[in-house]
């Protein structure tokens, strides 16, 4: 139950020491009476040391009751101070202008002083939850902050994240119904949560033309995560403008390649124009043709059999497929992704968990590149807010882990978003994984249980010292409950989410609970059938069908591509052979003389 407002605050002691942003005070032994509740004094409460002209609010951060006889001694930190506003209202601001004195009254801070602090309620505020204080008393976010400078949710696994963010967006798409929001789903748990509200995009119904993606990107995906062979990366930074200029000039709008300008186009390799594979695999071909040392032949047979094999690929059909058709989609692909034109959809909710592993990456990268270019080039036109689950994996501190042009990408909507409507929403079970100048720039944090020492010791470097010494709670938070702290919330906020529908909870939609099993705790055989196929579709090679092989599938020209094994290598490599104006000397073709590996994974 909360205090009652009209109960006068008892007297529970007084200050007897002052410092910078700290005081200590004298507490009276708590009376046995009806009333030990209010009188009950541990850390985290909150108390109001009355000066002449306020209430400095101060929150317990240490009580020692060990000294004389009936005697507690409290640490408390001052955090600001309430005082009356016009009309006698009082209002709650952060920072002490006027100090207590020894010998001030300390008082709880009732329900009244509560309010005061935290009900920010009001024309910017959303409310996600209540104070567990007092749980008559909203959670109030000021939204305009928390989205502007960006924010991050860090928790233990299991202990109520992916809810968090379903209230947060929901709170936020109710009080903006226009606020574009673009979130990364991992583990394909959020579509039930927003319902009509999110266009839910998956491989099967994403068009992502691979010609939107960049340089690195596109290695990324021709060498499917691996780093891309330094030789046949450098064919590539060469023909792919080529081929961009080529499909330009075949619409009549670019510049003519061939015959004005056959070294070099106005492209770069990361324009995002279309291109032709079948230009680009051509133009490797007629490289390939006009060598006279057959020895170099190889690494442009095996670069067009990479392309051609990720091309053929089924489960990368949503990056090649009809990639051309329509010609320039490039308006199109922006205004689905990001809600251009929202149709009551203003949300989109991006599931990553049927895509091919090793593509996921660059995937998630091309994403938040051209969320942070449209924001770039329009000028800020559509304020976006961009969510990222398991923000760890595609940012990690680590450099050697991950992949990272997509660090890249949300370091740059954390640092140079907010001049461009690109607002940021990190997720992460994992905050110590996390690249650290990333999670500076996130400027209201919510922590939930975290019990790692590391985890704990990112959130302690993120907070001002007021809050710090409520970070003591985090690995004592139950489900729902978290700290929220910055710009988005007056004062440090001990909160909990609001309780969620059951039909909104954010669930991986496979995992339903109990929707496969019968009565007799059997399994739906057709429950099975899925799992086989999601399973065997993720593991898939290139192979169109049961029983093609690699070696069946077309190149342009009619010959057979391959598999880069050493049978099918040979076989190009006598192809290649036949292809050549002079003959080599007999021992340019040495097998096994392996390319150079460099790592694009900067
Ligand atoms: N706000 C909430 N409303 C209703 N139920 C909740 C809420 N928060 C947590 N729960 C319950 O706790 C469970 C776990 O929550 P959730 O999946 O959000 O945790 P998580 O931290 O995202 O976990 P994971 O690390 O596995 O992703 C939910 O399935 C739900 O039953
Ligand atoms: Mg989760």
């Amino acid at each position: 139950m909360p205090p009652s407002p009209s109960v006068p605050a008892v007297p529970l002691g007084s200050v007897v020491s002052v410092g910078g942003s700290h005081a200590a005070v004298h507490l009276t032994a708590p009376a046995a009476a009806e009333d030990a509740a209010a009188q009950r004094i541990t850390v985290g409460r909150f108390l109001s040391l009355r000066t002449a002209n306020s209430s400095v609010v101060a929150v317990v951060t240490e009580v020692d009751g060990g000294g004389a006889a009936g005697a507690i001694k409290a640490r408390v930190d001052l955090l600001g101070e309430i005082k009356r506003g016009e009309g006698g209202r009082p209002t709650f601001q952060r920072g002490i202008t006027g100090y207590p004195a020894v010998g001030d009254r300390v008082e709880a801070l009732g329900h009244d002083g509560l309010r005061a602090v935290y009900d920010t309620y009001g024309g910017d505020t959303i409310t996600i939850g209540q104070l567990q204080q007092d749980d008559s008393i909203g959670a109030y976010i000021k939204v305009d902050e928390m989205l502007r400078k960006h924010f991050a949710l860090f928790g233990t696994t299991g202990v109520g994240k992916s809810s968090a963010v379903a209230v947060l967006l929901r709170a936020i798409l109710a009080s903006r119904p226009n606020q574009r929001i673009f979130l990364v789903d991992p583990h394909n748990e959020y579509a039930r949560s927003f319902r009509e509200k999110a266009l839910v995009l998956n491989p099967k119904n994403l068009k992502l033309p691979f010609w939107l993606f960049n340089f690195e990107e596109t290695v990324d995906v021709f060498f499917r995560g691996r780093p891309g062979v330094e030789e046949e990366v450098e064919i590539l930074t060469q023909t792919i403008p080529l081929a961009k200029a080529m499909f330009a000039s075949t619409r009549g709008e670019g510049h003519s390649l061939r015959k004005a300008d056959p070294g070099g186009t106005a492209y770069s390799v990361d324009t995002p124009v279309p291109y032709r594979l079948a230009d680009l695999v051509n133009l490797i071909d007629d490289r390939m043709g006009k060598l006279e040392n057959r020895s170099s032949t190889t690494k442009y047979s095996r670069l067009i059999a990479r392309i051609e094999s990720v091309r053929k690929d089924l489960r990368y059909a949503f990056m090649f497929d009809n990639a051309n058709v329509g010609g320039d989609t490039m308006v199109d692909v922006l205004s689905q992704l990001f809600r251009l034109t929202p149709d009551g959809k203003p949300m989109t909710v991006m599931q990553l968990a049927g895509f091919p592993a090793e593509v996921v990456d660059s995937v998630v990268s091309v994403l938040g590149r051209m969320a942070f270019d449209f924001g770039l080039w329009s000028d800020g036109a559509i304020e976006l807010l961009f969510v990222c689950e398991e923000a760890h994996r595609y940012a990690p501190g680590d450099r050697s882990l991950g992949f990272g042009p997509t660090r890249k990408a949300i370091s740059r909507i954390a640092k140079e978003g907010r001049k461009y409507g690109v607002f940021l929403g990190l997720v992460t079970q994992r905050p110590a994984e996390l690249d650290a100048t990333i999670i500076s720039q996130c400027s209201t944090l919510f922590a939930m249980r975290m019990a790692n020492d590391r985890d704990q010791a990112v959130i302690r470097a993120a907070v001002s010292d007021a809050a710090a010494s409520l970070l003591a709670f985090v690995p004592s938070l139950g489900t729902r409950e978290a700290f929220a702290f910055g710009e988005g919330v007056s004062l440090p906020t001990r909160l909990r989410f609001s309780q969620l529908a059951p039909e909104f909870i954010p669930k991986s939609e496979s995992l339903r609970s109990g929707e496969h099993i019968d009565a007799t705790g059997g399994i739906d055989a057709v429950f099975v059938e899925r799992v086989v196929e999601r399973w065997r579709h993720a593991t898939m090679g290139n192979k169109r069908k049961a029983g093609e092989s690699l070696l069946d599938m077309e190149r342009p020209g009619g010959e057979p591509a391959t598999a880069l094994t050493l049978e099918a290598e040979r076989a190009l490599l006598r192809d290649a052979a036949l292809n050549m104006r002079r003959e080599p000397p007999a021992d340019a073709a040495k097998p096994g003389a392996g390319p150079a590996h460099r790592s694009l994974r900067k």
